[in-house]
């Protein structure tokens, strides 16, 4: 392609893709503009994730709080074995596939039975895969790792192609709850082109419940999610030449029991103006006035199947932790 480059570095065993470039800081200054100068101001979600916005969410993972991480890890310990050999899978393509520990589950499982391959980590996230890729060419002989750093709403079609190992495509962490209704359902069917009629699409979900346990969950006691929010100021600042002052931000994270979901906010504690420099841009906050950053929604399997549904794919198990707080959807091409 003309636009983008393929940047690659052979190891033995190690290869790493990236299709991130121009295109993708036009796509972070397009963003910022139209959030910044719309009406109910926004900011894209996306764009949390640099190296500090990576280290930050490893944190958020292992707080008490957060229970999310921790309740995936125990379904895929339980189920990884039953997962693996129902297609006798030898290939992970992981999107957004951040720190390795639960995909370790999988490949030990692949690994155990013999069919274990490759393994495709996929992530906006260069450092967090390079740091994965070199974690897990040590653990595993002869696996082929073949990292792809890409934005997997836009350039699926980047992916290696099967080379006739069966596979299990995963989106674990809730990520597929940071879409909104219509990207989701878009974002899977995207995702079904990956799938031939044996694959498995892995979705883990978090499910409906308490709103106190879920506010926690996203507003914790040591502020670690006020400050990966608050993070994407400081992305903005270090790419576009702005001058947020980040701790001007107060965190906010409500449940909306209309929509069923988490959102997150960040919120002016003064009246400000900030500029930034590189989209010629100045931008007023009113004392209290709120950036929308995120939502985190809430499933439950009926919301999940319907989603499904709506891209050509169907459940085909549904496994749950033991308190039923977070669920891990098999699915497999409709039909
Ligand atoms: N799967 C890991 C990480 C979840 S956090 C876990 O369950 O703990 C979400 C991850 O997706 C981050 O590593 C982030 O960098 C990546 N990500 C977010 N949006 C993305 C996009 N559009 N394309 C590719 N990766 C993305
Ligand atoms: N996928 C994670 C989730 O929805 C992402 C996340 C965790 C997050 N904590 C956050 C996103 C705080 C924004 C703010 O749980």
């Amino acid at each position: 392609m003309a636009t983008e480059s393929a940047l690659q570095r052979q190891d033995s065993k190690i290869r790493i893709e990236s299709w991130l470039a121009r295109a993708d800081e036009r796509s972070l200054a397009d963003n910022v503009r139209k959030g910044l100068t719309s009406r109910v101001k926004q900011l894209p979600p996306k764009h949390f994730y640099d190296e500090r916005g990576s280290a930050l969410f490893e944190r958020i993972c292992d707080l008490p709080e957060y229970y999310l991480t921790r309740a995936e890890r125990e379904i895929l310990t339980e189920r990884a074995e039953v997962i693996v050999s129902a297609t006798e899978a030898g290939e992970l393509v992981e999107l957004g596939s951040g720190s390795p520990d639960k995909a370790r589950l999988l490949l030990d499982a692949m690994f155990a039975r013999g069919a274990l391959v490759r393994y495709v980590p996929v992530d906006v996230s260069e450092a967090a895969l390079t740091d994965a890729a070199a974690e897990l060419a040590s653990e595993y002989e002869g696996l082929q790792i073949h990292g792809v750093v890409a934005d997997f709403e836009r350039q699926l079609d980047r992916m290696p192609q099967a080379d006739g190992t069966p596979r299990v495509v995963a989106l674990l962490g809730s990520t597929i709850g940071n879409f909104p209704p219509a990207s989701r359902r878009a974002l899977l069917a995207q995702i079904a082109t990956l799938l031939g009629a044996s694959d498995r699409l892995l979705i883990g979900a978090d499910l409906v419940k308490d709103p106190a346990v879920l506010e926690a969950a996203y507003n914790d006691s040591q502020g670690v999610t006020a400050e990966f929010n608050r993070n994407i100021l400081y992305v903005i600042n270090r790419e576009l030449d702005g001058d947020f002052d980040p701790p001007a931000f107060e965190h906010v994270a409500f449940f909306d029991p209309r929509q069923e979901w988490m959102e997150m906010r960040l919120r002016a504690r003064r009246k400000m103006t900030v500029r930034i420099a590189d989209l010629g841009l100045e931008v007023s906050f009113a004392r209290r006035e709120e950036v929308r950053t995120e939502i985190s929604a809430k499933f439950t399997r009926a919301r999940l199947r319907s989603d499904l549904a709506a891209a050509g794919l169907e459940v085909r198990e549904w496994y749950t932790d033991d308190e039923e707080r977070f669920a891990l959807a098999v699915a497999g091409l409709l039909g």
